[in-house]
């Protein structure tokens, strides 16, 4: 029988109502299809149990839903909460599809994940791209300037809202506040993707999240930063620009009918454990991430992102100064069993919450130091890659690419056609390539160039970037 170790479920309906089930065991005639049989596909299935006819009724007469959606909001500020299980991915496509109509112009910071560029295509939104500042120490983004928003709105009044990514991949930190102040000024709102920022807010430590910081509208995975099932995710949003009755249809149209009850009750128990321990939970994961950061530093050559513009659970280690290969340390690591979030030539980033211990941390700062000294060799200058720096040159709306006829062609002459797909390096799955975006030579560098650093060519027709899908014009 499932338990409930931390006595959640009281402030969790839907955690309670996954207890309650299995307590109960029905014998549902009803999806889905395993019936809660453990000796058909195996435990595979278990715990899975359905939102309709599961957690609550096929009628939803219990309102349990409802009731988590409405503590959520409570708890951060919002006027509207919704649970998903499409990922910060399914947020993102809504909001792309709640704040505008079609041949509406849009800010958005260049550096938004690929969900949100092709959620401007299921809208049929135009970008006006900001892009974020590099910094040189590290070659990594560091927040969308406020000017350079003010300035991008200012050029294009009839904008309707600005779209940042907040945290940023690496955990830099932009100032939220002061993109809601510019975008407000503008009248419009500020819709921030915080997939990687769900903690934020939960202790004294961390940065305030999107909402408190003055957005109109954030985006979470809760799946990411805290301990809630893949896929669980956050939706959350306050009326005064956005209108409700769009952003409901815009979650619904994107949504599944058939929503996991096990991912939505997740999120309520992530989220009710959050509300009432989570300073208390991330205190000591914040301390062991700032002492792993200072043993790391005194590395010879390696840089490892700190200070107040870094989100304090993000390790995120530079290594051209050290000459070691972040390819090869990965592969050390995996052979400890330790995967990390992502690793490249130059970067490892490595993925902390509040489910990891000091011990374990220690084991990885172990791991770490011991890998890049045995890779390290001659120091290689600080660069910044291409995904971060990109100039895409507009050719036609993201939306008229995605549905335009399109062949494949050779790389080489594939320059200077519109592109008709999105082609990104994966990790972090930010497009170098975008549909409506005119073919340079320099994309095609900079797709070789992560190719060879160890990136997967991700959502390519054809990963080895031996060809690109064009749009016929
Ligand atoms: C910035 C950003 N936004 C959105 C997403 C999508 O999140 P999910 O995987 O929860 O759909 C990701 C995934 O990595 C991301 O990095």
């Amino acid at each position: 029988m499932p338990t409930d170790p931390r006595g959640l479920r009281g402030d969790a309906p839907l955690l309670d109502a996954w207890l309650r089930f299995h307590e109960e065991a029905p014998t549902p005639f009803t999806i889905p299809g395993h019936k809660q049989r453990l000796d058909l596909v195996g435990d595979v299935v278990a715990g899975d149990v359905p939102l309709y006819a599961g957690l609550d009724t096929m009628k939803l007469t219990r309102g349990v839903l409802g009731d988590a959606e409405d503590r959520a909001a409570r708890l951060f500020g919002a006027d509207i909460a919704r649970l998903s299980v499409g990922g910060s991915t399914h947020g993102n496509q809504a909001l792309a599809l709640a704040v505008g109509r079609p041949g509406d112009r849009v800010v958005v910071s260049r550096t938004l994940h690929r969900s949100m560029l092709l959620g401007l295509a299921l809208g049929g939104l135009e970008p006006v791209w900001v892009r974020p500042e590099v910094d040189p120490r590290h070659g990594l983004p560091i927040g969308v300037d406020p000017a350079s928003v003010d300035e991008a709105l200012t050029g294009a009044p009839d904008a309707v809202a600005v779209f940042v990514g907040e945290p940023s991949y690496v955990g830099t930190l932009g100032d939220v506040g002061a993109l809601a102040e510019v975008s407000h000024r503008h009248d419009v709102p500020l819709v921030v993707d915080a997939a990687w920022g769900a903690h934020l807010g939960f202790h004294p430590a961390l940065p305030p999240h999107a909402l408190a910081a003055g957005a109109d509208a954030l985006v979470t995975s809760a799946h990411k930063t805290l301990p809630a099932i893949s896929q669980g995710a956050l939706v959350l949003a306050r009326t005064g620009r956005i209108e409700r009755s769009r952003f409901d249809a815009a979650i619904e149209a994107t949504a599944t009918t058939s929503p996991s009850g096990a991912i939505l009750a997740s999120i309520d128990a992530a989220r009710a454990l959050m509300e009432r321990d989570g300073e208390t939970l991330l205190g000591p994961v914040i301390d062991a991430v700032a002492a792993m950061r200072a043993r790391l530093a005194r590395i010879r050559g390696l840089v490892v992102l700190d200070g107040p513009g870094v989100d304090p659970l993000r390790l995120v280690l530079v290594l051209p100064g050290t000459g070691a290969d972040g390819n090869a340390v990965e592969a050390d690591l995996l052979c400890h069993r330790m995967p990390v979030e992502m690793a490249d030539r130059d970067t490892v980033v490595a993925m902390v919450t509040v489910a990891d211990t000091p011990g374990r941390l220690e084991d990885l700062a172990v791991a770490l130091a011991e890998s890049i000294d045995r890779h390290r060799s001659e120091a290689r200058p600080v660069r910044t890659s291409g995904v971060w720096a990109v100039e895409p040159v507009m050719a036609m709306s993201p939306r008229q690419a995605f549905f335009a006829a399109r062949e494949r062609v050779p790389v080489d002459r594939a320059i200077g056609r519109v592109s008709a797909e999105l082609v990104a390096p994966y990790p972090p799955g930010i497009p170098v390539l975008a549909p409506g975006e005119e073919i340079t030579s320099e994309t095609v560098d900079v797709l070789r160039q992560a190719r060879a650093a160890g990136s997967r060519i991700a959502y390519a027709a054809d990963p080895s970037v031996r060809t690109l899908d064009v749009v016929i014009e």
